[in-house]
């Protein structure tokens, strides 16, 4: 018998989950189906009720339905209660189990495939919507020598900041606020680059040899990687390998099996830049 998943959003039609998906289940041999599933933007729950009368084993989901799937959610992983949002979840009899791998797919993606150690370094996380609140506490695990939250709406940055304030100091402000200062990795979670944005950047932010990390991906160069580039950062990186990772740790929980990243991650880039 096939196990079926999906991931629910909405939109959806532009997700690439059930190609990596694919690809997983091929190498790890596992029988499993996974498709794209739009959920009405008022309809989230019983989209995923149905789903489950289904058969349906597992589902990721996607914006803007992740805080709704934390709610529904019966237990909950010690990741996805930190970061109040869930992007796995997987359905049996005893429930809906919720995790978010969201932040353990970030920081994969730039210790692993982009060899960059957090450990000792200065990080700046521009945004603090649901991708930003997601991967701060996985972030923080790594040691970095400092974190700061920059966003548009000062006073959210500051209270995720406070949020956290039980792992380590987070600094947090407005885009204006760290002014004079620069780091070492800076990550966009903004949507900005969604909508083709840019960001109100000081010069001076890219420390040299720094990581311009945008969460976005798409043919071409985002503008906020346009913009690191030309204020200096050396490695430059989108969200590509991020959406990768996320997905070989959903998968993970679903099958108990790790699929092999890299030549998923490598065709899809392919796919991209053709
Ligand atoms: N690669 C991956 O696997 C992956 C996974 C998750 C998310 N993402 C990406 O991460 C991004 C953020 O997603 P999200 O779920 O966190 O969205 P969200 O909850 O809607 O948050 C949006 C954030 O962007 C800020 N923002 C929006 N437009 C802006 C602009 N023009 N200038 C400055 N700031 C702006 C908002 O600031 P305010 O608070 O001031 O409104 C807020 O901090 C999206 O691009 C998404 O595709 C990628």
């Amino acid at each position: 018998m096939t196990d079926r998943y999906c991931v629910f959003g909405n939109p959806i039609g532009h997700s690439r989950s059930p190609a990596i998906h694919a690809r997983f289940a091929a190498q790890c041999g596992q029988d499993i189906s996974y498709e794209a599933v739009l959920a009405p933007l008022d309809g989230f729950a019983a989209t995923v009720a149905q789903f489950v009368a289904a058969g349906g084993k597992g589902a990721n989901v996607t914006v803007p339905f992740k805080e709704e799937a934390f709610r529904l959610s019966t237990r909950r992983s010690a990741r996805a209660e930190r970061a109040g949002a869930v992007n796995t979840l997987a359905f049996d009899e005893s429930g809906i189990f919720g995790d978010n791998t969201d932040g353990a797919g970030l920081v994969r993606d730039i210790a692993v495939n982009l060899g960059v150690s957090l450990a000792g370094q200065r990080i700046l996380l521009l945004g603090a919507g649901g991708a930003a609140r997601g991967v701060i506490a996985p972030l923080l695990a790594g040691r970095p020598a400092s974190l700061f939250i920059a966003n548009r709406s000062a006073d959210k940055a500051a209270a995720l900041a406070c949020e956290f304030a039980d792992l380590a100091a987070v600094d947090a402000g407005s885009f204006g606020k760290i002014a004079g200062c620069s780091f070492d990795i800076v990550i966009n979670a903004t949507s900005a680059s969604l909508a083709g944005a840019s960001l109100p950047l000081l010069p001076g932010i890219f420390a040299a040899g720094s990581l311009a990390y945008d969460m976005m991906f798409g043919k071409g160069e985002t503008p906020f990687l346009a913009q690191a580039r030309e204020e200096g950062a050396v490695l430059l990186a989108d969200g590509l390998g991020m959406l990768v990772e996320q997905a070989a740790e959903a998968f993970l929980v679903w099958r108990g099996v790790r699929p092999d990243t890299a030549p998923v991650l490598a065709e899809l880039r392919r796919q991209l830049t053709a």
